[in-house]
């Protein structure tokens, strides 16, 4: 695995790739990579010729009250696993390389970055849409792997590709879990031994909130009731919404989603399910 940090090194990269008539997957992270990030790396090696894991802690979708400077950041370690999981090149750039000037045009996510976690997180998905479009013209790549845990991310990147037609496919991911259904997060270090053992009952509110949907009741209460009993955070939200239009009436396939503040992590997850039939 080839490491690279700058831009035209990439490009350098790229251009051979794209004159040997190679397909290119990005699995974009900002390290401190786990399980879920590996799997996104496995599917991308399947599917494509060349892969390219991007490793950048893009300080445009961190809000000043939140965890950029503390965010864990381990390069060796990430490094062995990408090499690891088969990627062909990291990019790792700095901060400079990424953003040498200030933006003069700004990306603003629509009304999908109007709920969940775009309500606590103002200007959040606005970062994540400025980083992934460099990416996407960095690399150049056919497929892009993005993980169903973010499930918001998810939607609005989907739509962003579309409404502007960005030439190449975004992948979804499975969400990877810890045995006891704790959705894999890099956050989940900054969970106390007590939190950590309160976590999974995130996943729990879900699948109860989704039985209650199937009965035809309303989930938010009976889940919000779960998690004030059963775990010490604070809930940021609990939203059901179509999916991935994520406003306007549910249609065939709804996403309930929920946030909670623990002391030092804010964990997020969500399931996706078909409104009719099995699922
Ligand atoms: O999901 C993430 O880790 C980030 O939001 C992403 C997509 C790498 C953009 O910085």
């Amino acid at each position: 695995m080839k490491t690279i940090t700058t831009i035209d090194e990439l490009k350098k990269w790229v251009r051979k790739k794209k004159h040997a008539n190679a397909s290119i997957g990005l699995v974009p992270t900002m390290g401190a990579l786990h399980d879920g990030h590996l799997s996104l790396l496995k599917k991308a090696r399947k599917e494509n010729d060349a892969v390219v894991m991007s490793l950048f802690v893009n300080p445009a979708q961190f809000g000043p009250d939140e965890d950029f400077d503390r965010y864990p950041r381990d390069f060796d370690r990430d490094h062995g696993l990408a090499e690891a999981a088969g990627a062909d090149v990291l990019f790792a750039p700095t901060t400079e390389e990424m953003y040498p000037t200030q933006s003069r045009i700004a990306i603003h996510a629509g009304e999908q970055a109007q709920v969940m976690c775009g309500v606590s997180r103002p200007g959040h998905f606005d970062g994540v849409l400025k980083v992934v479009t460099k990416l996407f013209h960095l690399t150049e790549a056919d497929r892009a792997y993005f993980g169903q845990k973010d499930a918001q991310q998810l939607a609005i990147i989907e739509a962003f590709v579309r409404d502007y037609d960005f030439p190449l496919t975004i992948v979804r991911g499975e969400t990877v879990r810890e045995e006891d259904g704790l959705a894999k997060s890099s956050r989940n270090v900054y969970l106390t031994e007590t939190e950590r053992m309160e976590a999974p009952h995130l996943q729990k509110a879900l699948q109860l909130g989704t039985a209650l949907y199937r009965e035809g009741k309303d989930p938010i209460p009976e889940m919000t009731d779960y998690i004030q009993h059963h775990t010490s955070g604070k809930i940021d939200y609990i939203e059901l919404h179509s999916f991935p239009d994520l406003h306007g009436p549910i249609t065939n396939e709804a996403a309930l989603a929920i946030a909670v503040q623990f002391g030092g992590a804010r964990l997020i997850d969500n399931t996706i399910f078909k409104t009719k039939g099995p699922n």
